[in-house]
């Protein structure tokens, strides 16, 4: 049985939708952090060819789904358990939406489509998920997709803005953020293995970009 956590349901909030783009990627931060996550995919992808057949999960509002398609990436699948961010990213992706195929799916359950991928992108998810759920949800990958690209929050460096920010504003974020070791043991038992790293910024931010083969 796979545990419940609250991502699930939240991103089905129609005001937490309909403010989802405007409220993280608008401003200048938030343009510079959304320029940061395609840089670090971009470097990673260099070693995707354009003709692969990708998944991009949770899809969200389709912030990354229309990058991949910019990129040159035609066989896209955008998945994500909320319709409310589907229907939000069908309207935001206007004409190229005919060539992505939009579905709604958890993640935890994606082999059930039986659909081989060649990579699977997974960006602002995992810190969502507790540690059973991120482990599900790499088995998982593992099972439909011979590499994933996955951002993944990480515990216990000296990282600057995480550091202060428990400090000046109280550490009430539910993002789950595992140490390096946990985090390679939970890939490695998922039956994946890490091929290259990427921090989002390195020395400040937490967030790590990994590209993952099956072993
Ligand atoms: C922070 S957003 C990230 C969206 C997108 N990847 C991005 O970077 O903009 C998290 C997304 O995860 C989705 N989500 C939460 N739990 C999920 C699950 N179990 N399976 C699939 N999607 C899920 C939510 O609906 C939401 O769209």
């Amino acid at each position: 049985m796979s545990e419940n956590y609250p991502a699930e349901k939240i991103y089905s909030n129609k005001k937490t939708v309909e403010e989802y783009d405007s409220v993280r990627f608008k401003s200048f931060r938030g343009k510079i952090g959304n320029w940061l996550d395609q840089f670090a995919v971009s470097r990673l992808l260099k070693r995707v060819p354009v003709s692969e057949k990708v998944l991009d999960i949770p899809c969200g509002t389709g912030r990354f789904t229309e990058y991949l398609f910019s990129l040159g990436l035609t066989d896209i699948t955008a998945a994500d358990i909320s319709n409310e961010m589907l229907e939000i990213a069908k309207k935001k992706l206007g004409s190229i939406k005919q060539n992505i195929n939009f579905i709604q799916i958890k993640a935890e359950d994606i082999s059930r489509l039986r659909n081989e991928f060649d990579c699977i992108f997974s960006i602002r998810f995992f810190g969502h998920l507790p540690l059973k759920a991120q482990f599900k949800v790499l088995e998982e990958f593992s099972k439909s997709a011979p590499s994933c690209i996955i951002e993944i929050p990480i515990k216990g460096r000296l990282r600057g803005r995480r550091l202060l920010k428990p400090i000046v504003q109280g550490d009430n974020t539910a993002w789950h953020k595992l140490d390096w070791q946990t985090t390679v043991s939970n890939i490695e038992a998922a039956g994946l293995k890490v091929v290259k790293k990427r921090w989002k910024v390195p020395f400040i931010s937490d967030s790590c970009y990994l590209l993952l083969e099956r072993k």
